[in-house]
């Protein structure tokens, strides 16, 4: 069997691992992204928060420990706030949350709500200087008539803290509900796609930004098609995509022209006519692209399927996978319970071999390119006691429901996996299932 039908759960209800997930991911978790090496998983949630965790150091003591995240650091990102000219509350729900390369002792990281980029400085400080001229230890101005001798202000030891600070703050950029953010690998610039628009910027500078993309209509009425997703390609700085909800995807040049309206390469697959229906336009909105780590591929996700593009091939997938096809029969209580706008989320691993992506039920898919294998697993508590192994699970359509499968009907649509991360060099997975955050880890990492 494939490596990863022994992925086995260790954070959530080993250490303290469990109370610090529900201690502090108090809300619904909207967004997962491990830093470049996977040390640092930073999520973010609807209340605003975002929580880093850390990888632990291994222990030679113990060396079944290696690979815990604790939690590192906790701050408030976005306060919920009220845009007076349109009477509009802005949600403070983190939509979106980008690392930036380490360049000093500090992490750096973007987050997102719908209106404002921030770009947040997270640094430890264990010393804390004693002994100013001017002012006394806990900053008042001290008496300039006390002052008799000049001081030599000392460093001293205190308890590790960890602070964020927001460093930038790009507010005003946007009309529309921002979507995605994707930092270059210039790594000077940045880009913040909205339902209508794509905005470059620079990290530095936070009162300007450039319009790369602009789909809005003169006439509002005529709009057919919104942005979802937009992506940079990982190493040529010039190139990135984006999806819509009509299920394409454009490739753009920023070389080409300032103004990226002209795509260079459209990917779409035409629709089958035997498929046509009244939801076909719905559920083939792409709700997430990410380019293979390689730059060679595209993965997207819609509704019903993961597919695969090779950059070089506009006309169809190189791969399609089914995720859920037995809700295809589904699609109308899905649309009355709004479940059909779910936007699912898809990701590669370090090696583009393996896909993951979400499902109903706090099911997730993985599937095997190269095997052509694929597995349902589930994130619940239940299966997460120590070292405990994840079963394959099996959905049954109509017809006997053998022992260990659950039928169609018995699925929970409230439970869903929108969420995911693969560590980029290890096969350590982070799944968010509402308020709780999952890490699964191969089986053979934790008993190396
Ligand atoms: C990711 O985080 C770890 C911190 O534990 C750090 O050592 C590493 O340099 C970070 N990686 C990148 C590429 O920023
Ligand atoms: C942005 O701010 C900088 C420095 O505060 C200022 O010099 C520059 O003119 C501003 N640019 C715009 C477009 O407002
Ligand atoms: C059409 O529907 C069938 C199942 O009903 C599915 O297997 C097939 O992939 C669909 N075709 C397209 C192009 O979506
Ligand atoms: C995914 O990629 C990582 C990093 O290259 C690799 O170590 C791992 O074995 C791959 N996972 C699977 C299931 O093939």
């Amino acid at each position: 069997m494939a490596r990863w039908f022994h992925l086995s759960s260790f954070s959530a209800n080993k250490l303290n691992g469990l109370s610090c997930v529900f201690l502090f991911l108090a809300d619904i978790i909207s967004t997962v992204e491990f830093n470049a090496t996977g040390e640092l998983l930073a999520t973010g949630d609807k209340g605003g928060r975002v929580v880093v965790f850390q990888r632990e150091q291994e222990s030679k003591n113990q060396p079944h420990r290696r690979g815990e995240y604790n939690v590192y650091s906790t701050f408030q990102s976005h306060e919920p706030e009220f845009d007076y000219l349109k009477s509009l509350e802005i949600e403070e729900k983190i939509n979106k949350i980008r690392w930036l390369p380490q360049q000093n002792a500090a992490y750096f990281l973007l987050s997102t709500n719908d209106k404002t980029v921030k770009l947040w400085k997270i640094s430890e400080r264990d010393k804390r200087p004693e002994g100013y001229n001017l002012k006394d230890e806990d900053g008042r101005i001290r008496d300039p008539t006390t002052i008799t001798a000049l001081r030599v202000p000392v460093l001293r030891p205190m308890d590790l803290m960890v602070e964020a600070t927001a460093r930038r703050i790009f507010a005003n950029g946007h009309t529309y509900h921002i979507n995605s953010i994707s930092v270059n690998s210039d790594y000077e610039t940045y880009m913040s796609t909205d339902d209508l628009r794509i905005n470059l910027w620079n990290l530095e500078i936070t009162n300007r930004s450039f319009n790369i993309v602009d789909i809005k209509p003169a006439n509002m009425e005529d709009l057919t098609e919104v942005i979802t997703a937009a992506e940079f390609h990982p190493s040529h700085c010039n190139t990135f995509v984006y999806s819509s909800s009509k299920g394409s995807v454009r490739l753009c040049d920023m070389r080409a022209s300032a103004l990226c309206d002209n795509h260079c390469k459209f990917f779409e697959e035409p629709e089958d006519p035997n498929n046509r229906s009244f939801f076909s336009e719905i559920i083939s909105s792409i709700s997430d692209v990410k380019f293979s780590h390689n730059g060679r591929y595209l993965m997207t996700r819609d509704y019903l399927t993961v597919k695969v593009w090779d950059l070089n091939m506009e006309n169809k997938p190189l791969e399609t996978y089914q995720v859920h096809d037995y809700l295809r029969s589904k699609l109308c209580s899905l649309y009355e319970n709004d479940c059909i706008f779910d936007k699912f989320e898809c990701v590669w691993n370090g090696s583009d071999s393996v896909i993951m992506t979400g499902s109903y039920n706090n099911f997730f898919r993985m599937f095997d390119r190269n095997t052509k294998r694929d597995v349902t697993l589930e994130a619940s508590r239940e299966n997460s006691k120590p070292r405990a192994i994840l079963k394959p699970r099996k959905v049954c359509v109509g017809g006997k429901r053998r022992k260990d499968e659950i039928s169609v009907d018995s699925l929970d649509f409230s439970k869903k996996i929108l969420h995911t991360a693969w560590h980029p060099s290890e096969n350590i997975i982070a799944v968010a299932a509402t308020n709780n955050l999952y890490i699964f880890q191969d089986k053979t990492v934790v008993s190396s």
